[in-house]
């Protein structure tokens, strides 16, 4: 049966049943398993919150404490990653290498455990990249940039221990408290691109790591995780070609060349602000004075914030106050977006468990406005 009916983008379209998380835009509410995600995000530890995106249900005090254990344990990457990163030329992006990584890791899976699409299987296999993707990324960056490898401290929580591996230093409690929320942030979101394309690779039924390759693919790009890095990009432009006071005209300009502000918009909430995006806020001014530029960036912000509510009214998406934010802890910009897809594991492993679970390969039709009726030259 092929529907008449076709929507550029998928816009509108329906593409999955799923009882992971749903934007309702009417409440202005993001739903993840039936809670709020800004409310999970006030309360509750990113790991916690990873528990109930993947199990469905929030976790006791044990489950929690054998997650968080398991995660901890299992955080270090294989020995050959290590030599794969220090082979990798070095003007590898940092998203293309986490890409590779991935990859590479399926080589090291249990070829039986890597082409089991069972729960039980995808579970192991997914539990192990959430545990592991945060030592991938940050020392792919780090090989790809002559700093020594920090490799992961298993006594450490799993944010904590992250941002230990970012930074070199255990993190203070203010930073740590930012990056964990952050994270919780950006777990779970629906059916962005990158989740879209993990699933119709799941739905071949291929196996957890390359879907998980593939939705790293789609996240690079600045219409999605890489406006993040693109947002601060664009604050730091702004503050060194006369900061403050030339936010306005500097972002006017951009807008009378038609360009697009990165970290404004959303295919889904376009008119309204992103909840995210307004908790997220709040840590701006608790952190603009953990950098030498923090205060103007931050005025910055603001400034173009209301001239792109003026004269688009767009509001901004996560990835503005998140861009600053990491700029704020100190973390450097080509690593905005593999952290983002670190986060964002959760979701992919749940979507992918949700997809294997109850398949139905992804394969649309076309509307095909080609020629026909061409006649095939003979060969002489
Ligand atoms: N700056 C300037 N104009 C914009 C922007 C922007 N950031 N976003 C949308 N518009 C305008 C666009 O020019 C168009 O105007 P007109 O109708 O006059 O041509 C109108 O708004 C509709 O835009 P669209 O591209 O047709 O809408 P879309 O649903 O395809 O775009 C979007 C959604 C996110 C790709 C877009 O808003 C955008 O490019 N934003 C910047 C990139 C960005 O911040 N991406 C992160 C998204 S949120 C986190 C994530 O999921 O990764």
């Amino acid at each position: 049966m092929v529907s008449s009916s076709y929507s550029p983008g998928l816009e509108g379209v329906i593409a999955a049943e799923t009882a992971i998380s749903i934007l309702d835009t009417d409440v202005e509410q993001i739903v993840v398993r039936g809670y709020d995600l800004i409310e999970l995000a006030k309360n509750l530890q990113y790991t916690d919150v990873a528990y109930l995106v993947i199990y469905g249900h929030l976790p006791s005090e044990k489950e929690s404490e054998e997650f968080c254990r398991h995660l901890a344990q299992n955080s270090d990457i294989p020995e050959d990653l290590y030599k794969l990163f220090e082979m990798m030329p070095k003007t590898t992006v940092a998203m293309d290498a986490l890409r590779t990584g991935i990859s590479f890791m399926a080589g090291y899976e249990d070829p039986e455990l890597l082409h089991d699409n069972s729960h039980e299987a995808n579970l192991r296999k997914g539990l192990n990249l959430l545990a592991q993707i945060p030592a991938l990324s940050v020392n792919a960056y780090r090989a790809l940039n002559n700093m020594p490898f920090v490799r992961p401290n298993p006594e450490l929580g799993y944010t904590e221990n992250y941002l230990y591996m970012i930074r070199g230093e255990l993190p203070d409690q203010l930073s740590l408290d930012a990056f964990d929320k952050i994270h919780t942030c950006y777990i779970e979101h629906e059916m962005p691109n990158s989740t879209f394309a993990a699933r119709v690779i799941a739905s071949t039924l291929a196996d957890m790591y390359g879907a998980m390759a593939g939705a790293v693919a789609s996240l690079k790009g600045p219409l999605h995780g890489g406006a993040n890095e693109a947002a601060i990009n664009f604050l730091m432009d702004i503050n060194s070609s006369g900061g403050p006071e030339n936010a306005e005209s500097y972002t006017m300009e951009k807008l009378e060349q038609r360009a697009r502000i990165m970290g404004f918009g959303h295919r889904v909430y376009m008119r309204k602000y992103d909840p995210r995006a307004k908790f997220l806020m709040d840590y701006i001014p608790r952190l603009s004075n953990e950098t030498d530029d923090g205060e103007a960036l931050a005025s910055i912000y603001k400034v173009v914030e209301d001239v792109m509510f003026r004269e688009k009214a767009l509001y901004p998406n996560t990835d503005f106050p998140i861009g600053l934010l990491y700029h704020l802890l100190g973390i450097d910009v080509p690593l905005y977006t593999p952290i983002f897809f670190a986060a964002r594991t959760a979701g992919n492993v749940a979507h992918i468990l949700e997809q294997h679970d109850d398949n139905r390969l992804f394969r649309p039709r076309v509307i095909y406005n080609g020629e026909r009726g061409l006649v095939t030259p003979q060969s002489p």
